[in-house]
């Protein structure tokens, strides 16, 4: 008999995309373990974890713990570099440390916005500190696999 899926992990999932995708995700049938920071909402059928990305033991505990098959990054907080790019990297470690597979959430504001299309090859010209703090998180991540 093959071992039961490990559960999906949204962290961040009490955010504006996170509570989607953990809707998303029970909808689908996945088990779906989420993470909030200040408070978890009121969405049923999720296993809620308090974390702080920021907190580099913290996330590598609840990973192991957890032994997610799929890690998507949906958290953030606009301008701190802690959170957004070294907790994105602590997310990206972690989940390559169970070989889960990773989803990291970002947005296509890291570019200038001057040209029609962007791809891996584009240089992030922003001058904006939050996306600045975007472009980093996306240059420490490991790329997946
Ligand atoms: N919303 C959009 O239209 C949009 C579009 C394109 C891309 N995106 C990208 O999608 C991602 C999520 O956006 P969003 O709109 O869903 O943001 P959001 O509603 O502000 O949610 C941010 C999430 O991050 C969590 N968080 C904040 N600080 C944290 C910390 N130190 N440790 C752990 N979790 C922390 C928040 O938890 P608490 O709320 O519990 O504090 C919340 O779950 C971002 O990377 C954003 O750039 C969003």
């Amino acid at each position: 008999m093959s071992p039961s899926p490990g559960p999906i992990l949204v962290v961040g999932g009490s955010g504006l995309l996170g509570r989607e995708l953990t809707r998303q995700g029970r909808l689908a049938g996945h088990r779906v373990v989420a993470t909030f920071h200040r408070g978890a909402p009121a969405v049923a059928g999720v296993d809620w974890r308090h974390l702080d990305i920021r907190i580099r033991d913290d996330v590598t505990a609840l990973i192991l713990a957890v032994r997610p098959d799929v890690v998507v990054n949906a958290a953030y907080q606009q301008s701190d570099w802690a959170t957004t790019a070294d907790g994105g990297t602590h997310v990206a470690l972690a989940a390559a440390a169970v070989s889960a597979r990773l989803v990291h959430v970002s947005s296509d504001a890291v570019f200038s916005g001057t040209a029609d299309s962007y791809d891996e090859s584009h240089t992030n010209t922003q001058a904006r500190l939050v996306t600045r703090l975007r472009g980093a998180r996306e240059f420490l991540i490991p790329t997946p696999r």
